[in-house]
C-alpha cells in the first residue's frame, strides 16, 4: 500500500468516525480500531462507498486490556501499512462502578489513558520509521475547571488509587470524576510524550514526529452517553444533537460530530501544523492553539504518570524507543 495510513482508535462511531471519514476523503487509508467489529465493518463500508475500496479497513482492539493492545500491535507489525498518524480518540464514561479491566484497573483509566499509553509506545518505532508523522490525543475541556463545564473538577491524589478507583478515594466511585481525571491524564501523557520525543532526539528536522492534544467540545449524540440513565440518554441522543447543529455557529464549545471530526482530522492533515508539537487545540477557540488547564502543565505529575504507566503495562526497554534500557 502506498497511501499514507492513519490509525484511528474508536473510529467506528461519533467523532472518531467523522475524523476517519475526513482523512479518507483526503486520500488517506484509515485503519479503524475498536471492539465492536460489526460497527467497524459498517464504518469501513460507509467510508469505502464515499472514498473508494482501499480507503479504510478495521481491526479489533480492546484498549481496556493490556494483552489485547499487545496482540493488536503485533498484528500491525505484520502488516505493510505506511503508518503516519495515530489518533488516540477512543474513550468511554462509566456511570455505575467501579468497573475493572481484566488487569485490575478502573475501566475509565484503563481505556482512556493506559491502553492508549501502551499502544502509542508500541507503535512509536513504526511511526518514526515513516516520519514525518503525527500523534493526536483526544482530551476534553472538562479537564479544565476554568471552563465551568458542569463536570466535577479533576481530583487526583496518588496514582495507585486513581488506577484502582478513577478518583482520589479508595472507598468511593464517581464515574464523572473518573472521566474528568482520565482526560487530565490524556494531557499529561500528550505533553510528556512530546517532551520525551524531543529529549531522546528521535524526531529530527526532516523526520518530525509531532504530538498534539485536541478537545472536540460538547458533541451530543455520540456513543459516549451509552451508559447514562434513560432520561439523560434520550436528551443526549434525541434532543441535544439538533440543538448542537443550531447553536454551533454562535457557541464555539458545542458541535455536531460532523464538525468536530474534521477538526480533529485537521491536526493530522494541515501542512501549517507540520512543525507544531506539544500544543492543545480546544473547541472553545474554534480549535486554535490555546493553553489547557494549569494542572495539565505539572511536569512532575506527568512524569510520575508516565513512569507508573510503564510499570502498570509492563512496558519493556526495547519495546519503545522512549523506555530506557
Ligand atoms: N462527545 C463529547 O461530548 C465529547 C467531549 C469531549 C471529549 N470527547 C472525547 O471524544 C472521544 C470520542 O468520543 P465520542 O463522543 O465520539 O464517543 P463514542 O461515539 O462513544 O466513541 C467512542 C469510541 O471509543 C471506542 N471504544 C470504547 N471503549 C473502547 C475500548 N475498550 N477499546 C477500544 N475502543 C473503545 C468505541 O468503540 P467500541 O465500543 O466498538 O469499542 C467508540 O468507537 C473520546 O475520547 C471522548 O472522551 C467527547
Amino acid at each position: 500500500m502506498d497511501r499514507n495510513a492513519a490509525l484511528v482508535t474508536g473510529g467506528n462511531s461519533g467523532i472518531g468516525f467523522e475524523c476517519a471519514r475526513q482523512l479518507a476523503r483526503e486520500g488517506w487509508h484509515v485503519l479503524i480500531a475498536s471492539r465492536n467489529r460489526e460497527m467497524s465493518a459498517d464504518a469501513v463500508r460507509r467510508i469505502a462507498h464515499e472514498s473508494g475500496d482501499d480507503a479504510a479497513s478495521e481491526m479489533g482492539l480492546d484498549l481496556g486490556s493490556v494483552a489485547s493492545v499487545r496482540r493488536f500491535a503485533g498484528e500491525i507489525a505484520g502488516k505493510n501499512v505506511p503508518l503516519r498518524a495515530l489518533v488516540c480518540n477512543a474513550g468511554l464514561q462509566v456511570m455505575k462502578g467501579p468497573r475493572h479491566s481484566p488487569d485490575g484497573f478502573e475501566l475509565t483509566f484503563a481505556v482512556n489513558h493506559l491502553g492508549h499509553f501502551l499502544l502509542t509506545n508500541l507503535l512509536l518505532a513504526r511511526l518514526l520509521a515513516n516520519a514525518p508523522a503525527r500523534i493526536v490525543i483526544v482530551a476534553s475541556g472538562v479537564h479544565d475547571p476554568k471552563l465551568r463545564t458542569a463536570m466535577p473538577k479533576p481530583s487526583i491524589t496518588d496514582l495507585e488509587t486513581l488506577a484502582k478507583t478513577g478518583g482520589p478515594r479508595k472507598d468511593a466511585f464517581d464515574g464523572r470524576l473518573a472521566y474528568v481525571n482520565s482526560k487530565l491524564c490524556n494531557l499529561w501523557f500528550a505533553y510528556e510524550l512530546g517532551r520525551r520525543i524531543e529529549a531522546a532526539g528521535v524526531s529530527t528536522d526532516g523526520r518530525r514526529l509531532a504530538v498534539n492534544a485536541f478537545d472536540p467540545g460538547l458533541v451530543p449524540g455520540s456513543g459516549l452517553a451509552r451508559d447514562y440513565p434513560p432520561v439523560l440518554r434520550f436528551v443526549w441522543f434525541r434532543i441535544l444533537p439538533g440543538l448542537a447543529r443550531l447553536l454551533t455557529p454562535v457557541v464555539a464549545g458545542i458541535n455536531p460530530a460532523s464538525k468536530a471530526g474534521p477538526a480533529l482530522a485537521r491536526l493530522v492533515l494541515d501542512p501549517t501544523l507540520a512543525r507544531v508539537s506539544g500544543k492543545y487545540f480546544p473547541s472553545h477557540t474554534r480549535w486554535r492553539e490555546a493553553p489547557s488547564s494549569d494542572a495539565s502543565y505539572d511536569v512532575a505529575r506527568a512524569r510520575a504518570l508516565w513512569e507508573e504507566s510503564v510499570r502498570m503495562t509492563h512496558l519493556l526497554p526495547g519495546e519503545s524507543p522512549l523506555v530506557a534500557r
